[in-house]
């Protein structure tokens, strides 16, 4: 496992002087030492993605196409070991972990079967005359700022559209989880993306920062994080006018219909809510469930919740690992607090459950009953192992309550077909599950509305963040043969 800096195709120190450690969140074991990247080794990056950018513009969408795929058979290949990487530095299940290396892949697979969206278009723009011709071109530089819960996945879902469009890269993954871009970068090395194409520091997260937004060359930023640290960004990207996708804050509601198949509405909401120990920006984070299913509902995912197993990812009997550190555990543990002394009703977990030898990171799988708006957990995102349920007498009231929320990433509706699409429909975010506990997909738009950013990643929606258009009006030379 490489322990430096990809930039220029080299390995390189970082500028600081200093270095970081990045532990497993299971063990607290420091798992890498690596040189802190700052603002020397960002505009470093810069320079090589910029120098990189005329060549690899220049060459044919299937050409670039062909290194993608190569990169995704490899990641392929390399499942096992990239998802050990996955697991030993954000903690999920090793078997999540594999499903996040193949969602990866999937996003490199789908970005080179994109070459639609770079086709030109000869159209009829009302101009006797004039030949008019829209232009896809790539965008430039860009920045893509990815996070520590699928370390592997965003990373690939940002840099390859990027790549696919004719751009060149410089990513930043968090400082938690850098070990998984490395290895992202190395294998795109591998495949034959060629030096300076793809660039990867961390470190000084502000410095880096700073050094990207301020630079003239930087055309595009990709963000996915929280809301505060997008906000901050969108404000820095507004001096060089640097083009955005902010994919920010979530608070899902999950909402359960009059007539709903409980048993299956049980084991979606256990599927989509316990994932990465619920540490994901489409986790449900509000149940709201029809009043008369609501006991039953909340019984039966109450005791399927207490069958899931926590423990360290490495451990294959693992359902639910550790939050990533302790900050996360203290946010988790007063959202509980609030909801108990609001008048909720704990049906199961509630806190921390002791580990022998392991620190005090890992939450049970929790729910909570009788909840309603006026508490913490049903005002903003969680962020871990934490079901709150809502009884509602009517959709309407669990459209307005979803809907009374600043953020608007993802939605559940469980419910007969028919009706559950009417209800997603008026959900006010960007993407809605009906009957479906996984709607994210390589191949269709992921992003959000209002606090939860703009912008679209995957598909060709994904492609068409990292181009612009150009228009060509053209009208013949007089005289010209
Ligand atoms: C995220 O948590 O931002 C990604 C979730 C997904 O792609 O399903």
């Amino acid at each position: 496992m490489r322990d430096r800096w990809l930039i220029n195709g080299a390995w390189c120190d970082g500028d600081t002087g200093s270095t970081f450690d990045v532990r497993d969140p299971a063990s607290d074991a420091i798992v890498a030492t690596l040189p802190c990247a700052g603002e020397k080794q960002a505009t470093a990056a810069v320079d090589a993605a910029s120098r990189a950018l005329p060549a690899w513009a220049a060459l044919p969408f299937d050409t670039r196409a062909e290194h993608l795929r190569r990169a995704a058979d490899a990641m392929t290949a390399a499942q096992r070991e990239l998802a050990a990487v996955v697991t030993q530095e954000c903690g999920k299940p090793l078997a999540e972990a594999e499903g996040e290396v193949r969602y990866a892949a999937d996003y490199l697979r789908s970005a080179a079967e994109q070459s639609q969206a770079l086709q030109q278009e000869v159209f009829d723009a009302r101009r006797p005359g004039v030949r008019a011709i829209a232009v896809p071109e790539p965008v430039g530089v860009c920045a893509v700022i990815t996070p520590w819960n699928f370390p592997i996945a965003m990373l690939a879902r940002k840099a390859a559209p990027a790549l696919a469009a004719g751009c060149t890269v410089v990513a930043k993954p968090a400082e938690e989880t850098p070990l998984s871009a490395i290895a992202f970068g190395e294998l795109m090395l591998q495949a034959g993306v060629p030096a300076g194409a793809l660039n990867v520091v961390a470190g000084d997260a502000p410095a880096i920062g700073a050094a990207w937004l301020a630079d003239p060359r930087v055309r595009k930023l990709s963000f996915t994080g929280s809301t505060e640290v997008g906000r901050m960004l969108m404000r820095g990207a507004a001096e060089q006018v640097i083009r955005c996708s902010m994919e920010l804050g979530g608070h899902a509601a999950f909402i359960v219909l009059e007539g709903a198949d409980v048993p299956a509405a049980v084991q979606g909401a256990l599927a989509a809510k316990f994932r990465n120990a619920g540490q994901t920006c489409i986790c449900p984070n509000r149940f709201l469930v029809h009043r008369s299913i609501a006991g039953a509902f909340t019984a039966q995912l109450a005791l399927a919740a207490a069958d899931l197993m926590v423990g360290p990812g490495t451990d294959p009997a693992t359902r639910v690992g550790p939050l990533i550190n302790d900050e996360a555990v203290r946010k988790v543990r007063n959202h509980v607090a609030d909801a108990l002394q609001r008048g909720a009703r704990l049906v199961v977990g509630g806190d921390t459950r002791r580990l022998p030898n392991r620190p005090d990171r890992f939450f049970e799988p929790t729910v909570l009953a009788d909840c309603h708006p006026e508490m913490l957990c049903f005002q903003e995102e969680t962020f871990g192992p934490v079901a709150p349920v809502m009884a509602v007498s009517q959709s309407a009231d669990a459209v307005r309550i979803a809907n009374a929320s600043p953020w608007g990433l993802a939605g559940y509706v469980f419910g007969p077909t028919a009706e559950a699409e009417r209800v997603a429909r008026q959900l006010a975010c960007g993407v809605v599950g009906v009957n479906e506990p996984a709607p994210s997909n390589a191949y269709a738009p992921f992003g959000g509305v209002k606090w939860s950013g703009f912008g679209r990643e995957g598909g060709h929606w994904g492609i068409g963040e990292y181009l612009t258009t150009k228009y060509l009006a053209v009208r013949e030379q007089a005289g010209t043969p």
